[in-house]
């Protein structure tokens, strides 16, 4: 693990990115103790900024109690640990210069750990790492690339992609982002499920009906709309995160919690894994909110005129082996909705034994956020004279629970297991090549047939076709007494 004489390069640093997640997070690591002090920080981007601004731009969503001295105090020791390199993401010469740059903060070093993180457009990821490689990898010392997203636009990008990394850096090397795996409650699935016999031996297609996944988003694609159009939700949203959620929910129990092993268990899953019928998909597209004061996607000016990119898709997709035959896994994600939401929903089979004609389902639910918690639906007794059944919740609120505790943010979790050379929660390729074949038909569909979406409004619960969806995958809607 690098623990010290570390250097860590952050591309793209003059993005919305990096001032919002990534120095927030290496600061909160810092501040906690989990970084060495002899960490060298570098933004490096194209854009002229000054050594001043630069340190203000990356500290400004760093918020202080103003009466909080030591955190205060860090934070001045943590500016003058990161500094700005302004170079162009192909020449010789900025590569060259940011080499001498790395030499000259980290000064006589044993070795040099350097940790590059690529927060960058994909069309610069290749030059950036070829020039690395050339010009900054060190002769003595740990190198690791952390790619963020989009690693490909589809299965052929994604090789393509991979096969010019492959001369470059080592599968070890390489670290592809996907920030979910960062999240709390997503690291909680794998504890939740195999520290538990209690639900691991109900965790198959004897007890469980259907498993939702769902994303749910208050904001639209407001200025984001030329990304976002040719990326579209399913790109955005499903094929990474999502479908890591349920790789994580499908898989068999690995042989150890190790990286190799883990991802081994993730891709057999996800290598089992099918989309289902595609005219049961449903997409949508949100237009202008109830009371017009929300955009429709359409109204964007990055948006093409008429464009069909779905802003929502529900999906159904299928894991064909013996623990989950015909349990539809529901994949649902959506911009511009009526709350910011991510959740499993993991419904039960109805109680069989014919004793009360009014039970509910069963319903075990992870609330990845926001107010993180897992809560089980399950009938009880109506208090009191009566004997009807009572759907309730066996109610594990974090906020609630752990009164003192500050949840860390996914980055800084990614980040720590980069510096640590824990990749397991990190996409191996093969993991992401899966995850592209899986939803590749979807994406050919799209593009050739052009399929219109649904509309519904900004602010709303998603196109009125998912009620259907829902009950056509045996989703039962049991609304409390
Ligand atoms: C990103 C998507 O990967 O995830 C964004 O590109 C989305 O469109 C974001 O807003 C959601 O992340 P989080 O952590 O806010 O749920």
């Amino acid at each position: 693990p690098i623990k010290e004489n570390a250097s860590m390069v952050v591309f793209g640093a003059s993005g919305d990115l990096a001032k919002k997640k990534t120095f927030p997070a290496l600061f909160s690591l810092f501040k906690d103790g989990r970084l060495s002090s002899d960490l060298v920080i570098v933004g490096y981007a194209r854009s002229k900024i000054e050594p001043n601004d630069f340190i203000e731009r990356i500290t400004q969503f760093i918020k202080i109690d103003d009466n909080d001295s030591e955190t205060k105090q860090k934070l001045e020791q943590f500016k003058k640990m990161c500094t700005y390199y302004r170079g162009s993401y192909d020449g010789v010469d900025s590569f060259q210069g940011l080499n001498n740059h790395l030499l000259e903060r980290e000064g006589d070093r044993e070795e040099r750990n350097r940790v590059f993180y690529l927060a960058l457009p994909p069309d610069v990821f290749v030059s950036v790492s070829t020039q690395l490689k050339q010009q900054c990898y060190p002769q003595k010392g740990a190198a690791r690339l952390i790619i963020e997203k989009p690693f490909g636009f589809d299965l052929d990008s994604a090789r393509d992609l991979q096969s010019k990394l492959n001369p470059l850096f080592d599968e070890n090397e390489i670290y592809r982002i996907d920030h979910y795996l960062g999240k709390e409650m997503v690291q909680n699935l794998t504890h939740l499920r195999f520290c538990n016999p209690v639900i691991s031996h109900l965790w198959n297609k004897e007890s469980i009906s259907n498993v939702q996944i769902t994303f749910k988003e208050p904001i639209g694609t407001e200025g984001r709309g030329g990304y976002f159009d040719t990326s579209t939700i399913v790109r955005d949203i499903v094929q990474n995160h999502l479908v890591q959620v349920l790789s994580l929910i499908a898989m068999e129990p690995p042989t150890s919690l190790a990286a190799g092993d883990l991802r081994d268990a993730k891709v057999q899953a996800l290598r089992r894994t099918r989309l289902g019928d595609l005219k049961d998909v449903v997409f949508g597209q949100y237009v202008k909110s109830k009371d017009g004061k929300r955009p429709g996607y359409l109204d964007d000016d990055t948006v093409p005129e008429g464009s069909k990119c779905p802003t929502y898709s529900a999906i159904p997709f299928f894991v064909d082996n013996d623990r989950w035959d015909g349990v539809p896994f529901l994949l649902k994600a959506g911009k511009a909705m009526d709350v910011g939401k991510v959740e499993v929903r993991v419904q039960f089979k109805p109680v069989a034994n014919g004793l009360f004609k009014d039970a509910h389902r069963n319903e075990l639910v992870i609330r990845i956020q926001p107010n993180e918690a897992v809560y089980f639906k399950l009938d009880i007794k109506q208090p009191g004279i009566s004997s009807k059944p009572l759907l309730t919740d066996l109610d594990l609120t974090y906020k609630n629970r752990f009164t003192n505790m500050k949840l860390h943010e996914a980055y800084e979790a990614l980040f720590f297991d980069a510096f640590a050379g824990d990749q397991s929660r990190f996409a191996r390729i093969d993991e992401l090549e899966c995850a592209w074949s899986l939803v590749g038909p979807l994406l050919e569909y799209m593009e050739k047939e052009k399929p219109q979406p649904a509309p519904y409004e900004y602010g709303s619960n998603g196109p009125e076709l998912l009620g259907n969806f829902l009950q056509k995958f045996g989703y039962v809607y049991d609304i409390p007494d």
